[in-house]
């Protein structure tokens, strides 16, 4: 009987779909503009993603495409261009979110032309920019990019922090980053095993260290979403709760 009384008394425990909605009511990073890189190929396959985002509780979508200038040649027209389908598409089956399309940029010259220009598509009223680098080796001039963003009113964001091999085993240098004015966006999927266990165990480290500012999917695919809500079990959730989100200035 007692034990009937405490659970009675006892709040009830979150759902997972709650869970979802109360850290991650906004994706910043995936990749679900039809055809511009290599992500969804197809309207039908964005709208798969989308639909299963509605019921997951996410209002908006900021669509973040590849641009870079060997691999993702993308220019913001084709980009604005490409996107109105989608959300056509949305308006048309009334789904409850609304998408955006800012941009994945990787460091390369053609970036530093744009950022020299003014030229970057940002996002949320704090004009964020996400970047990447390669997999590798640091970006040539790293720093400096970071500080010429901030100069020209941008601010950077690094698109999952945790999956760089060349910070892995230098998590010090990596954490650096944030005293030179540049936000971390952790994958969702990184705390799964998608990516390995390596990439895995950085994301839990990042979590200690209480450095994420976003979270975000960087989904390609509708064979992704299955692996969306193993991020938001509860040994999780309880340390993504603790981080520093800034989720809600987007
Ligand atoms: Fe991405």
């Amino acid at each position: 009987m007692w034990q009937q009384l405490i659970q009675w008394l006892r709040p009830s425990e979150e759902s997972l779909t709650q869970r979802m909605a109360r850290v991650w009511p906004v994706d910043l990073h995936n990749h679900l503009v039809p055809g511009v890189d290599d992500g969804v190929k197809t309207l039908e396959q964005a709208m798969e993603c989308l639909r299963q985002y509605a019921t997951w509780g996410i209002r908006r979508v900021i669509s973040t495409p590849h641009i870079s200038e060997d691999y993702h040649p993308n220019t913001h027209t084709q980009l604005l261009k490409a996107a109105e389908a989608v959300q056509q598409a949305i308006i048309d089956e009334g789904l409850p979110l609304t998408f955006t399309v800012a941009a994945e940029y990787l460091l390369d010259d053609h970036f530093i032309k744009l950022l020299r220009a003014n030229e970057l598509l940002s996002f949320g009223a704090n004009r964020y920019v996400l970047i990447e680098t390669g997999w590798a080796a640091p970006p040539y001039q790293l720093e400096e990019n970071l500080f010429t963003m901030q100069s020209k009113g941008y601010v950077p964001v690094l698109a999952h922090p945790e999956r760089y091999r060349y910070y892995h085993d230098d998590i010090d240098k990596l954490l650096a980053l944030q005293d030179k004015g540049c936000l971390f966006q952790m994958n969702l999927l990184s705390l799964t095993e998608y990516y390995g266990q390596t990439v895995q165990q950085m994301a839990q480290r990042l979590l200690k260290e209480k450095s994420i500012h976003f979270i975000g999917s960087d989904i390609h695919r509708s064979s992704d979403l299955k692996h969306l809500p193993d991020a938001f079990a509860s040994n999780w959730y309880t340390q993504l709760l603790a981080q520093p989100l800034k989720m809600d200035t987007l």
